[in-house]
């Protein structure tokens, strides 16, 4: 299966990524965690990026499109993936057919209302990348990761006045490619706005899985 998540920022991409890579067997490649990595590492690709997610824009097109075709040559993508917040735009969407062929591109559908309440109670781990929330997602400790043991933040992105020019970007720029799919013939659209068990429920019915 080489599938794509579509979705706001806070949707969920991330969450159901990890129940689906799980459930299917691949990876999943998040372009915003492959960002995040190349700032930590202090590359020339993070140095030019950091400005651009710190205020909540878009990356250009040739450094993500040069991070993705690099990470699925990798051996792990050869039975298929799961794109988490990629493509982001029409240019993107039409780079990677001429990568991959599509088989489902699932759009997790939440209003902007709940996105913002959901993005103030976001904590991840700066070392695996894993993602929490206080309320819906909590920690076994609070402030501490289950899966290896760093101590949890908040994205400098999740700032509320970084996240809603995050989701101005994303009704400009990334929502037309909703269409592009839709056109392909691959779109699949879940509500994403109940609760995470209700939500990965619906995915699982998506993909053709059991729980
Ligand atoms: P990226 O890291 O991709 O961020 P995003 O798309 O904005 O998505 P998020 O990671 O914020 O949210 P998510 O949908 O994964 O939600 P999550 O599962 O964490 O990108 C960051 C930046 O990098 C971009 O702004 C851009 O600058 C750059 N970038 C990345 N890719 C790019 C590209 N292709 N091109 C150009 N630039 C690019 O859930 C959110 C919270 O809600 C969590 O706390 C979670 O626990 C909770 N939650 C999830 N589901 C539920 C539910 N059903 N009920 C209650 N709570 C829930």
């Amino acid at each position: 299966m080489k599938m794509i998540l579509l979705g706001a920022p806070g949707a969920g991409k991330g969450t159901q990524a990890d129940f689906i890579k799980e459930k299917l067997g691949i990876p999943s490649i998040s372009t915003g965690n492959l960002l995040r990595a190349a700032i930590a590492a202090g590359s020339e690709l993070g140095r030019k990026a950091a400005a651009f997610m710190e205020s909540g824009n878009l990356v250009p097109d040739e450094l993500v499109l040069d991070l993705v075709k690099e990470r699925i040559g990798q051996p792990d993508c050869a039975n298929g993936m799961i794109f988490d917040g990629f493509p982001r735009t029409v240019e993107q969407a039409d780079a990677l057919s001429k990568m991959v062929d599509i088989d489902m591109a699932l759009l997790l559908d939440v209003p902007d209302e709940v996105i913002v309440n959901r993005m103030s109670g976001r904590r991840t781990c700066p070392n695996c990348q894993t993602t929490y929330h206080v309320v819906s997602a909590p920690p076994k400790v609070e402030g501490v990761c289950d899966k290896c043991g760093a101590k949890l933040g908040i994205r400098k992105d999740d700032k509320p006045e970084v996240v809603r020019e995050r989701l101005a970007v994303y009704h400009s720029k990334t929502e037309p490619i909703v269409e592009y799919y839709r056109n392909k013939g691959v779109l699949k659209v879940v509500d994403g706005q109940a609760s995470l068990e209700q939500t990965r429920a619906l995915v699982a019915e998506a993909i053709g899985v059991e729980l």
